[in-house]
């Protein structure tokens, strides 16, 4: 249980943060209010958020994930409507943007939470748009009345961005009815029904477990409007990812080392410790390893600026578990 004191000052906190936000929302405004007769083209504001600078990077950095993709931009023009209609002073209360990423570990729910915080900030959802992550251990104690300041600091951390919360269903112990995962879902709930307007809550995990977790807490469940499944990538755009991560870091594969990545991955891909874009990158990393070892071995041979930058097969050829 929250003592009612803890629950008090929680609640408190979000009402005074809400009323200093009403405040700057009735001044005149970045905005500039228009009169009723005016007309709006939604490219003026998609310029002057900087939106499609967010969805360009997106589209660009981030290989495949084309419905996730496609929901950010349909959250997007519900946000720049909303702002829109602002303008005219059509209010609405705020969409409800709390949502759950689920997928196997390395398929980019991480990076798409991060440019979400990013996107909402620049839309004017979220005030300062920064992501808080946090995990069980940082929410709940171990010991009676640990659990609200806990929950509470980091609530007072995500404020006006984004509290992640990775593996979401480690917070809820359904065969311990002891334990002090119900106090802080019970604190997150209040929060992200009270103040959803200044925090957007992610959930994060596995699919199945996070059914399993929302079946147990149907108040959590109705909370989340868009569930977002994040898929394995096929090998084609594991393959892709290597590439954008390469050019990135300015290094390139020689044909026969693509290849020979392909074989790599084709291999890791069945194994249960496979972890999707951040095998790639364990093994690019490893890569770049081999390929320092091989150019060192030979202090007096001339290597050009292209030998710096080609990765060959033998840079790959590691033994090791992805
Ligand atoms: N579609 C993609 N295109 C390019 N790079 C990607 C893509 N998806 C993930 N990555 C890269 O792979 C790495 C792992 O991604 P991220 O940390 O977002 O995964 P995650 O789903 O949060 O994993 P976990 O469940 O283990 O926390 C990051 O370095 C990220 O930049
Ligand atoms: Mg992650």
């Amino acid at each position: 249980m929250i003592p009612p004191r803890d629950m008090n000052k929680i609640l408190a906190f979000g009402s005074k943060q809400a009323k200093k936000r009403a405040a700057r929302r009735g001044q005149a405004g970045e905005l500039g209010r228009l009169p009723p007769e005016a007309n709006i083209t939604l490219a003026a504001e998609r310029e002057a958020t900087g939106v499609d600078e967010i969805l360009a990077a997106l589209e660009q950095d981030l290989i495949g994930l084309q419905p996730i993709k496609q929901k950010v931009s349909e959250i997007a023009s519900l946000l720049l409507v909303d702002r829109a209609r602002r303008r005219f002073g059509l209010e609405a209360p705020r969409p409800n943007l709390h949502m759950c990423f689920t997928g196997s570990p390395g398929t980019g729910k991480t990076t798409v939470a991060l440019r979400m915080a990013n996107l909402l900030h620049r839309l004017g959802y979220l005030e300062t748009g920064q992501l808080v992550h946090a995990m069980r251990n940082d929410l709940i104690g171990e010991y009676i009345g640990q659990t609200a300041p806990r929950t509470k600091k980091i609530l007072d951390q995500a404020m006006g961005g984004v509290l992640f919360i990775d593996e979401a269903y480690y917070l809820y112990n359904e065969k311990d009815p002891n334990d002090y995962g119900q106090e802080a879902v019970g604190i997150l709930l209040q929060v992200m029904e009270n103040d959803r307007d200044r925090l957007v809550v992610v959930l994060a995990g596995y699919k199945d477990r996070m059914d399993v977790f929302f079946t147990s807490n149907p108040g959590m469940a109705s909370r989340i409007a868009h569930h977002l499944d994040f898929a394995d990538y096929e090998l084609g755009e594991l393959l892709s990812i290597g590439e954008v991560m390469l050019k990135q870091a300015h290094y390139y594969l020689s044909p026969e080392a693509e290849d020979m990545l392909g074989k790599q991955l084709t291999r890791q891909m069945g194994d249960p410790l496979f972890s999707n874009a951040r095998s790639v990158r364990n093994d690019l990393d490893r890569a770049r390893l081999r390929h320092a070892f091989r150019l060192s071995a030979e202090p007096d041979r001339l290597w050009s600026r292209d030998d710096l930058m080609r990765l060959e097969p033998f840079d790959l050829m590691s033994d090791e578990r992805l």
